[in-house]
């Protein structure tokens, strides 16, 4: 495994400097070490202003090969994927490489079966059960692109998705367990697919073997498609830059963005990254506690720790259930080495009690990782004391959806560890700070704009079906960088630390949305007018949701229209996008041109009124004093 890995700082300073000054001989030495069906041609053809990025161009591969064929030699009776259920007295589930190897095999058959092909756009809105990882590695097998939905997603959410994707099928479960409750996953796919008309075929995995409703023609049981199946099926030959998956991520207007990552340059950076990151070694039982449904869940649960023969261990549940010790008590269970969750469900469990945590052994526990969002002091101190005993180094972990993988993040036991910092980039990755004309900041003791200005293996390539979104995204704000729109701050020793989104973009528990999609929501509620969604400090959520409503009417009670508001977000997002405050106003902060002063609004949401600015260029400056007092 130690092949790819930096093992001293000094060995990080080498290699971030040949990185910089050679590039493509940085990466092509590290692509040499996968499994190639042919050799690129190309190493690295850019330009940021279409933008059109190539790595690896006419190389020849799959992916699946080398999370699981390459390793059948030397590892085929080597746990690969551990999986733990919501219920603890449920018994767990272990796949060695190649039994999951034949699983991917015979699910990516099933998939052929039912007409899936090579180019297809596949919709996974599944559970985390094992199925999931299963039917994201039978896509990549034969080349159909994956586009997974986290299951708590809406209806309306999903179908937005599939139709903008144009999937052929869907493949889904009865329903799913999240701690005490049970939840009719496939009903709300069958909501979804009235308006889907792309939609072929879904397959359907039993899970809490319920009734469900299933559409003739349409839905198929998983159970009875794989009835004498085989479990021989050949990688399908895909080039470098053809798609792997598409992921849809909140952006600052109402519509989701399918970000596109290719077959090549995502399998590169994502096992690159993963070992040196968490410095993996062959006997490591690694748990990431992320979803699927997000793009941790992809590189760091699945792809990364795959590619690179590590044991990974993937959890049905949450954190609070049965009780606040779960995570402690399946971290001893397992006997896990590294750990990588998010801030917010560590301040969750830091509000709980104490013993929670002390009364399990942890001991097992070599590696801590953050991601998500700023982890804040407090929580980095409580989870580097109480979770690691002061022994394990914590590694923040920043990066997003469309870096495929960590960008900047302490190399564990390797770089430097601050607490609350990312501290340096990875060989490779070449951030830059900003002013607001786009001017590079070069001294340290800084803050400004974070961007990149050379591209790295795991890029997003474009949104799905939109190219110029894509540019006007990432690649217009300032000249030949990439814009990521976070602000950051860089410390006299050149540390970085991430701050947060610049734009009009909010992190609820590490879950991004933008304010105009949530507005759009509350919108449709009948007796909405106009809205204004800002985000607020939230002590576990990191960001609440704080929305300012005008509305046309009153209903009958004053709370009835609060629930029906949430209602109606719940109904176009999901739960997670709940509102957690509503105002009710009578007017916006508006500009003479009709743009709302965000501003105004995010002080009033974060309770601080003391010093508003100007707001003497306002349409209406009263209705700043109206909504001051009504503040919640
Ligand atoms: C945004 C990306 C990448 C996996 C999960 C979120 C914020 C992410 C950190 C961190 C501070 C972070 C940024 C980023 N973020 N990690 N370690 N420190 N902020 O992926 O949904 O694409 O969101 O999450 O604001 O832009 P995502």
């Amino acid at each position: 495994m130690e092949n790819l890995q930096l093992k001293s700082f000094e060995e990080y300073q080498q290699a971030y400097k040949r990185s910089v000054e050679d590039p493509e001989g940085f990466w092509a030495d590290i692509a040499d070490k996968f499994t190639w069906r042919k050799k690129w041609n190309t190493t690295l053809e850019w330009n940021f202003e279409e933008p059109d990025i190539k790595w690896f161009k006419g190389g020849k591969l799959n992916i699946t090969e080398n999370c699981l064929d390459r390793h059948l030699k030397t590892r085929g009776n080597k746990l690969a994927l551990i999986w733990e259920p919501n219920d603890p007295k449920e018994r767990f589930i272990r796949y060695t490489y190649r039994e999951l190897h034949e699983r991917v095999c015979q699910f990516a058959n099933v998939l052929k079966k039912n007409g899936a092909k090579k180019g297809d756009r596949i919709c996974i809105y599944m559970p985390m059960i094992p199925e999931l990882a299963i039917a994201v590695l039978a896509c990549a097998r034969i080349g159909a692109i994956h586009s997974v939905i986290f299951a708590g997603f809406s209806a309306v959410a999903m179908s937005d998705r599939i139709n903008d994707a144009q999937a052929t099928m869907v493949l889904t479960s009865d329903g799913l367990n999240r701690g005490a409750k049970q939840i009719p996953v496939k009903r709300v796919v069958d909501e979804a697919l009235e308006d889907c008309p792309s939609v072929q075929k879904v397959i359907v995995v039993e899970r809490l073997g319920w009734a469900v409703n299933m559409v003739e023609g349409r839905d198929v049981w998983y159970h009875d498609e794989v009835q004498g199946v085989s479990k021989d099926c050949p990688a399908e030959e895909m080039d470098s830059e053809d798609m792997l998956f598409i992921l849809y991520t909140s952006g600052s207007t109402g519509k989701p963005k399918g970000v596109v990552h290719t077959c090549g340059g995502y399998m590169v950076y994502a096992q690159y990254s993963f070992m040196n990151v968490f410095q993996t070694q062959e006997s490591d039982v690694y748990w990431c506690t992320a979803d699927i449904g997000w793009i941790t869940g992809h590189t760091y649960l699945l792809y990364g720790p795959l590619l690179s023969g590590a044991t990974t261990l993937m959890f049905e549940g949450v954190p609070s259930y049965p009780d606040n010790g779960r995570f402690w008590q399946v971290c001893d269970k397992f006997g896990v080495t590294i750990f990588y969750t998010a801030p917010t469900a560590i301040r969750a469990l830091m509000a709980g009690d104490i013993d929670d945590v002390l009364s399990y052994s942890l001991d097992s526990l070599r590696v801590l990782g953050s991601v998500g969002e700023p982890i804040n002091e407090e929580a980095w101190h409580w989870y580097y004391t109480h979770v690691g005993k002061e022994d394990c180094p914590l590694v923040d972990t920043w990066w997003q959806t469309e870096t495929g993988g960590i960008m900047i993040s302490t190399i564990a036991g390797v770089t430097p560890m601050k607490p609350s910092h990312a501290a340096l980039p990875l060989p490779g990755i070449q951030p830059i700070l900003v002013d607001s004309d786009g001017n590079e900041i070069k001294e340290n003791g800084v803050e400004g704009y974070l961007c990149m200005k050379f591209p790295w293996p795991s890029i997003i390539r474009t949104t799905y079906g939109d190219h110029e979104r894509a540019r006007l995204s990432y690649f217009s704000t300032y000249k030949n960088l990439y814009f990521t729109g976070d602000g950051a701050k860089r410390d006299e020793n050149g540390l970085y630390r991430i701050i947060g989104r610049v734009d009009d973009v909010i992190n609820v528990s590490g879950h991004r949305f933008g304010t105009a999609e949530i507005e759009e929501a509350i919108n449709h509620n009948e007796h909405v007018v106009e809205s204004a969604v800002v985000g607020y400090p939230h002590d576990v959520k990191g960001q609440g949701i704080y929305a300012f409503v005008i509305i046309k009417d009153m209903p009958e009670k004053e709370e009835y229209l609060r629930a029906e508001i949430i209602e109606t977000v719940v109904e176009k997002i999901g739960k997670i996008a709940r509102p957690d405050k509503i105002q009710i106003v009578s007017g916006l902060p508006k500009t003479r041109s009709g743009k709302i002063m965000r501003r105004i609004l995010r002080k009033v949401a974060e309770g601080d009124t003391s010093n508003l600015g100007d707001t003497s260029t306002l349409l209406d400056p009263d209705v700043v004093d109206e909504i001051k007092a009504g503040a919640l």
